[in-house]
């Protein structure tokens, strides 16, 4: 019968069936698709499947995939090495611009550490850098890798201090907790003032409290106690923490030391320096044993009254509580005691009074300085801030950045000359405006063992601890 369709053999076996069982059988036959079933019958003269052009696919393929796994571990080698660029010039103005408010961008930060640390894919310092032992230092008997340290505030829960050792320091101090949670000050809190690389933050000691960090830490040295073959229980994790693993129990990492930061509550009274000292003693009871340093917050402008737990008197009270409990740690090894001092009580009766505190009270050590009450002039010197930014000053907090470099090396060797010499010398950490390897260069010379940075960690990227120690190499041409 004419149809005006012409079928093949093929197409006649598929007579007698419905058109859409047809076309799926068609489809199967000839690897056509619907669409195409139409054109399939439409004259008699065409053949009815066109011949496709042979084309060498497997290798357009082949070549594809290679092409692309080769610009991915490319990719991958490039973003995570701390070296990149990227880091600096691509990652921190992008985070900048799509979180404008400071405290945002932070949090944002630390979670894609924390994320990117689970899958391998964070930021590391590659070809260990600090392999050769020339930036090694002596610190509290340990040998550190290098004189860098991040400091208190930049990993206030302890979330992160795995992904900021890879970044490449010998110490990273996590914190501030306090005994209970509490949440800070109101937001908006942290602010940025970009001219000057600087920061004015008000956070207020925000934090989960210290049961939370004592959690957070001790399941990570289990993991560590796991990973390496001691199991995963509370004996494999005292092994490792009575130095079993032969690394520091705090930092779980050879050449590296954990400091952990301890607060008072807001609620505490200051003047009741008995509850002070209880504040500080439970902190140090629940995370002393996981690590290597206690540091003693006294220095924060954003809590009321703080401060003033600086003269002589409370503070000798409070230091003695903390390094008799960091003392009665059920663990081989101690933690080391130092006190977090600030650098606006620097009249010489105020140092003087905190040396005294720190010689009667047996401390080991202390960290100069932190966040400054002041506002300091912009840099370069005659500099005229931007009106947005001469209002941004005038928001209360703590201001941090590259223009408190001076008055921290001038106040480390002031307190090094206190403290740094007889029978039991104090070991001296300084923080406060460190940008670069001369600057930290200038801090060691002036007496500090190790110098810290935050600031300038939030305006340079993941890539900063090695670009610093890299330029610690060049002035000291090793
Ligand atoms: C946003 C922010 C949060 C901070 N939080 C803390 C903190 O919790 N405890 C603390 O002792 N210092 C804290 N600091 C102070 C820093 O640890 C550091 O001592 C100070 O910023 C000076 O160093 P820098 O100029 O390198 O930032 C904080 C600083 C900033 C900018």
């Amino acid at each position: 019968m004419a149809t005006g369709f012409n079928f093949s053999p093929r197409m006649h076996q598929l007579k007698g069936i419905t058109s859409s069982t047809r076309t799926v059988r068609l489809q199967q036959t000839y690897g056509v698709a619907p669409c195409l079933s139409r054109r399939f019958a439409s004259t008699s003269s065409e053949p009815l499947v066109k011949p496709t052009k042979k084309k060498n696919k497997p290798l357009n393929k082949y070549v594809f995939r290679s092409s692309l796994a080769l610009v991915l571990l490319g990719g991958y080698f490039y973003l995570t090495d701390t070296r990149s660029s990227a880091h600096r010039y691509v990652a921190v103005p992008l985070v900048r611009w799509l979180y404008p408010d400071a405290e945002d961008a932070h949090h944002t930060g630390v979670i894609a550490l924390k994320e990117l640390y689970k899958l391998g894919l964070h930021p590391r310092e590659r070809s260990s850098p600090d392999e050769d032992g020339k930036l090694a230092t002596e610190v509290f008997g340990y040998t550190l890798s290098n004189p860098i340290g991040i400091s208190g505030g930049l990993d206030k829960h302890a979330d992160i201090p795995d992904p900021l050792f890879a970044l490449g320091p010998a110490v990273v101090e996590v914190g501030g907790t306090t005994p209970l949670p509490q949440d800070g000050n109101p937001k908006p809190r942290v602010f940025r003032i970009v001219s000057q690389s600087g920061m004015i933050n008000r956070y207020g000691l925000n934090s989960k409290g210290a049961d939370h960090m004592a959690e957070v830490l001790r399941q990570r040295v289990r993991a560590f106690a796991s990973a390496n073959g001691f199991g995963y229980h509370e004996a494999a994790e005292e092994r490792v923490l009575n130095g079993e693993a032969g690394v520091p129990p705090g930092s779980l990492t050879e050449g590296k030391l954990l400091a952990v930061q301890v607060a008072k509550n807001k609620v505490t009274p200051e003047t009741d320096i008995a509850a002070v000292t209880n504040d500080y003693v439970y902190c140090v009871d629940r995370l002393a044993p996981y690590a290597d340093i206690m540091v003693v917050n006294v220095s924060s402008p954003n809590t009321p009254g703080l401060r003033g737990l600086q003269a002589a008197g409370p503070l000798t009270e409070i230091l003695k509580g903390v390094v008799g409990a960091a003392k009665r740690i059920d663990r081989k090894t101690k933690p080391f005691v130092m006190v977090k001092v600030s650098p606006d009580e620097d009249s010489e009766e105020q140092v003087d009074g905190i040396c005294h505190a720190v010689r009667e009270s047996g401390v080991d050590g202390v960290i100069v300085g932190n966040t400054t009450n002041r506002r300091p002039r912009p840099l370069p010197k005659g500099f005229v801030l931007p009106q947005k930014e001469e209002q941004t000053l005038t928001e209360t907090g703590g201001y941090s950045g590259p223009q408190l470099f001076e008055r921290t090396v001038a106040l480390v060797s002031r307190y090094k000359e206190k403290l740094g010499n007889g029978e039991s010398p104090k070991t001296i950490f300084a923080s406060g405006g460190i940008t670069n390897g001369k600057q930290a260069q200038a801090v060691l010379d002036a007496g500090a063992s190790v110098a810290m940075m935050y600031t300038a960690i939030t305006y340079g990227g993941t890539g900063t601890v090695t670009r610093v120690k890299n330029e610690l190499r060049e002035e000291r041409n090793i």
